[in-house]
C-alpha cells in the first residue's frame, strides 16, 4: 500500500562543509513510501492523486531519521551518572549496570526501552554496543527486528580490568560474537559490529580473536573507543608496551579499516591521524559525554582536512542526552572552544547522512533519495514557547534549523517513521 507523507521536505545529497550546493528542499513536499520504502520525493502536487492516503504534517520539517552511530545500550540507566572521570566512572557505575544484562528477562525488557527512547528522539538507526553478555545483543536484535529498525550492534569482548560479572574470555568472546554474526548480521535490517570495548579491557590474545572475527566476517563493522582520555591513554600505553601509540595497538591487530568505527578519538598524535585517514578508519565525536566526563575537544576541522570521516553520536550513558539535536547543540559549543564553527545545514547533514556515509550505509538510510528505507523524523521548531518565540524571528531555513539545534530536544521530534511506521 502507497502513503504519502507531507510536509516541508529537506534532504541532503552533498555535505554543507564541504560542498556550496548540498540539499533540495520543499516547502510544499512529500515522501511517497510503499512497503516501508521511499519511491518518490518531491512538490506535493506532483506527487499527490486521488485515492491515496495522506499524513500531512505541515507546518513542521520532515528528514531522513537521525542516525546515532555510537550508543550503549546497557547503559540507559547508567546516564547522569554522578562526579566521576573514565576510568572511575566505568567501575563505579559503568561496570556493575551491565552485568545485570546476563538476565535474559532483564536485556529483553531494557531494549524496548531502549528503541522506544530512540525513536521518541527521533532517532531510527543507531550502533550500539551491547554487554559482553550474548543474551544483552540477542535481546536488542530481537526488539530491532520486530520493529523493522536497522541496528548494528555487537557484544562487547572484554576479558579483564573490570569485574568478573562482566567478564568474558577471548574464546567465549569469539564463539559467542560468532553466534551472534551467524544468527542476526544481514537479518532484516540487523548487522552485526565486532566489539572489543577498548584495548584496556581486552588481553592481547582478546584482540587477536577480535582480529580473526574481523578478517572472517569482512561485511561487519567493528567499533570500540580510541584516545579519549588522557588516563586511559596512559595506562593502555602502559599495557601495550610495544605499541607506537594507542591506534597501533588496533592496527597490530588488523581491527582499522572503512567499516571500523573510533569513538571519540580526541587525543590523537599526528601519525594516528595518518594512519586513520591512510587505512579509512572512522572516528566518532560524542560532545556530550566529553563534556560529562572532561575528555577533551574533539578537532572535527582537523580530522577532516586530514581526510578522516568523521560521525556524531550521543554515547549514552557517558553522554548526557539521547537527542541528537542535543549532541549537536554540544557539538556546536565544543567547536567554538576550538575556534571551529559547525553551521547548521553542516549540523543535520552530519546527524543524517553523514552519519550514514560513517557507516557505509548511505544507499539504505541518511537520505530520502528513492530506494532508501522510509525512515523519517518530523521536526518542529516551535515545539516549546521558548522555541516559538525565538522561531518567530527566524527569517531562514537554516536559521529554523539552528532553533532546533540549540534549543530541541525529544519535544520536537513531532514524530519518528521507522521502515514507514509511526513510532510516536
Ligand atoms: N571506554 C570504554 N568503555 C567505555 C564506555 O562505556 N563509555 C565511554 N564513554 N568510554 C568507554
Ligand atoms: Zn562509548
Amino acid at each position: 500500500m502507497q502513503q504519502l507523507i507531507r510536509g516541508r521536505v529537506l534532504d541532503f545529497f552533498a555535505d554543507p562543509a564541504k560542498t556550496q550546493d548540498n540539499h533540495r528542499f520543499w516547502e510544499n513536499g512529500a515522501i511517497l513510501v510503499e512497503n516501508g520504502r521511499i519511491l518518490a520525493v518531491g512538490d506535493h502536487a506532483d506527487l499527490s492523486r486521488d485515492g491515496l492516503e495522506e499524513i500531512d504534517h505541515r507546518p513542521h520539517l520532515i528528514l531522513p531519521g537521525f542516525i546515532d552511530p555510537h550508543i550503549h545500550f546497557p547503559q540507559l540507566q547508567v546516564i547522569a551518572s554522578w562526579g566521576a572521570q573514565l576510568l572511575d566512572w566505568l567501575n563505579t557505575y559503568t561496570f556493575p549496570a551491565e552485568a545485570q544484562f546476563s538476565d535474559p528477562d532483564h536485556a529483553a525488557h531494557m531494549a524496548g526501552l531502549f528503541l522506544d527512547q530512540l525513536t521518541a528522539h527521533g532517532t531510527t538507526t543507531a550502533v550500539a554496543f551491547c554487554s559482553s553478555h550474548r543474551t544483552s545483543a540477542e535481546a536488542l536484535f530481537a526488539a530491532a527486528q520486530a520493529r523493522n529498525m536497522a541496528m548494528i550492534a555487537g557484544k562487547v569482548m572484554m576479558d579483564r580490568n573490570a569485574i568478573p560479572a562482566v567478564h568474558d574470555t577471548p574464546q567465549s568472546s569469539y564463539d559467542d560474537s560468532k553466534a551472534l554474526i551467524d544468527s542476526w548480521h544481514g537479518q532484516g535490517r540487523q548487522r552485526y559490529a565486532i566489539t572489543p570495548r577498548f584495548a584496556i579491557t581486552s588481553s592481547p590474545e582478546q584482540l587477536e580473536m577480535a582480529g580473526t572475527l574481523t578478517r572472517e566476517n569482512p561485511g561487519c563493522h567493528v567499533q570500540t573507543h580510541l584516545s579519549e582520555n588522557r588516563d586511559e591513554i596512559d595506562f593502555t600505553l602502559s599495557l601495550y608496551p610495544q605499541a607506537r601509540d594507542y591506534l597501533d595497538i588496533y592496527d597490530h591487530y588488523g581491527l582499522l579499516g572503512q567499516r571500523t568505527l573510533l569513538g571519540h578519538s580526541i587525543h590523537l598524535e599526528p601519525r594516528e591521524i595518518a594512519r586513520m585517514a591512510e587505512t579509512g578508519s572512522r572516528a566518532v565525536f560524542c560532545p556530550t559525554s566529553n563534556l560529562f566526563l572532561g575528555s577533551g575537544l574533539f578537532d572535527a576541522d582537523g580530522l577532516r582536512a586530514a581526510g578522516i570521516t568523521s560521525g556524531i553520536a550521543t554515547d549514552v550513558g557517558g553522554g548526557t542526552s539521547w537527542s541528537m539535536l542535543q549532541t549537536l547543540n554540544e557539538g556546536y559549543k565544543i567547536l567554538q572552544l576550538r575556534g571551529q564553527k559547525l553551521h547548521p545545514l553542516a549540523a543535520f547533514h552530519w546527524a543524517t547522512r553523514g552519519n550514514a556515509i560513517a557507516l557505509g550505509m548511505e544507499a539504505e538510510i541518511g537520505t530520502l533519495a528513492p530506494g532508501s528505507a522510509a525512515d523519517l523524523v518530523v521536526l518542529d521548531a516551535r515545539a516549546t514557547s521558548a522555541m516559538a518565540l525565538r522561531a518567530e524571528r527566524a527569517e531562514s531555513l537554516a536559521e529554523e534549523l539552528f532553533v532546533l539545534q540549540i534549543m530541541g530536544d525529544d519535544r520536537a521530534v513531532a514524530q519518528t517513521y521507522v521502515a514507514g511506521k509511526p513510532q510516536k
